[in-house]
């Protein structure tokens, strides 16, 4: 068989790792990779000796020279669409980054350029492809937990050390944390209560990083720095690098001083049909990182965490907990999802296997996080019937 041949779009962070992932297969060509960092293209090019792939700062141009049968986007959230409707145009196979997008509006456009290209986009909602939630969701399918009651998700993250020195800070970007980071668990808690949501009720608060008059605004400038237990390293990672030398925000921001428009902690409770009611905890102040969910029915109720191999199983009548053990290499990324999120994308490509995600579903997910938004705002409940799901 053929290699598929694709283009990776948005290298810093996740993409470059996709790069470098995609480049060890055998069954896929890297025709081409493109940043608007056009040094972070090349550099990522370099690092993983691929020959041939050609570098671009922007899909139109990529579209218009290079061969490709599939597109894979890794752009910053409020910046899929820009990439993902011109790829889709062009009759290519899309992998999306999670969020859809950050907008209901931009979503939509995905949404219909999908819709026009014969469904060709898969989304990477990669939790669903974790062992863990991929099994919770097996035993909800399978009727063991009887009619849904509640799901409870957490998720505890180290990760304020970096988003509030990076672009998930602010709203116009990665349209703050109820999409940028929430919009994972809103897509499980959809996903889990196959059902649709009806309001939603959020309280968030940053109550950490929040302004620090005694520090500098840069770490290397700041007298707080070797006390501060969230300074930055002195030196920045090749590509962050590229990018504070081309014009991008230096490496090193404080997290307490530089400007921020999301929270560091919030709850948000979803009312679903048939009367399933959800809650999700978000805390990105935490000093470690892990998820925990728990869904309750009226014959049993599965609890587990990502970061576990068991399940446990309470079942209601008669009585009894049963260990769920769940086939997991822990050393992949995100619970084992990013190597089965990956490889089902180019079966998908294949015409072999279909997304878990499409956008049609992956609109949800980014409406909640909006409406989520809107509540912790105004202190109201939000209906989803304004989004016209
Ligand atoms: N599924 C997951 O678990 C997971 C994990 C991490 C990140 N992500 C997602 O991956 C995406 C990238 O996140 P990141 O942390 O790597 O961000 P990043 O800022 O490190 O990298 C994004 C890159 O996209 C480039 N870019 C933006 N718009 C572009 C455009 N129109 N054309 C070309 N390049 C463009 C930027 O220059 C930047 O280099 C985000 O959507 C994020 O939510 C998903």
């Amino acid at each position: 068989m053929s290699k598929i041949k694709v283009a990776i779009v948005g290298v810093g962070g996740r993409g470059s790792w996709l790069v470098e992932t995609v480049a060890k297969r055998s069954d896929v060509e890297i025709t081409a990779v493109c940043d608007r960092y056009i040094r972070r293209a090349a550099y990522i090019v370099q690092q993983c000796q691929l020959t041939g792939t050609r570098v671009f700062d922007d899909i139109g141009p990529l579209l218009a020279a290079v061969e490709c049968d599939a597109v894979m986007v890794t752009t910053t959230d409020a910046h899929h669409a820009e990439v993902v409707v011109p790829a889709l145009k062009a009759g290519k196979f899309v992998f999306c980054e999670k969020p859809l997008e950050t907008t209901a509006r931009k979503c939509k456009a995905i949404i219909a350029a999908d819709h026009q290209a014969g469904g060709k986009t898969f989304v990477g909602f990669n939790l669903r492809y974790a062992p863990v939630y991929a099994r919770v969701k097996q035993i909800i399918d399978s009727g063991a937990l009887g009619d849904l009651l509640t799901i409870q998700a957490d998720e505890f993250y180290d990760g304020g050390r970096t988003y509030f020195r990076r672009w998930n800070r602010s709203r116009a970007e990665g349209g703050g944390l109820w999409i940028t980071k929430a919009s994972h668990d809103f897509d499980l808690l959809y996903w889990f209560a196959g059902a649709k949501p009806l309001e939603v009720q959020a309280m968030a608060a940053k109550t950490y990083y929040v302004p620090k008059a005694e520090a500098a605004m840069q770490c290397r400038h700041c007298r707080l720095e070797a006390t501060c237990p969230d300074r930055a390293p002195r030196e920045a990672p090749a590509l962050v690098q590229i990018r504070e030398e081309s014009g991008g925000e230096p490496h090193d921001l404080c997290l307490y001083n530089a400007p921020s428009d999301t929270f560091d902690h919030g709850i948000a409770t979803v009312a679903f049909e048939r009367s399933i009611l959800a809650t999700y905890t978000c805390n990105v102040v935490a000093g470690f990182s892990d998820r925990r969910i728990r869904v309750a029915g009226t014959k049993g109720t599965i609890e587990g965490c990502l970061s576990g191999t068991t399940l446990t199983l309470y079942k209601r009548d008669p009585s009894a907990c049963i260990q769920v053990p769940v086939d997991v290499d822990l050393g992949i990324s995100h619970g084992g999802a990013d190597a089965d999120v990956q490889e089902s994308f180019f079966r998908f490509v294949r015409g072999e296997a279909e997304p878990k995600c499409r956008p049609a579903d992956a609109i949800t997910p980014v409406c909640l996080g909006l409406a989520a938004t809107l509540s912790g705002d105004t202190h109201r409940a939000v209906s989803m019937a304004r989004y016209r799901l």
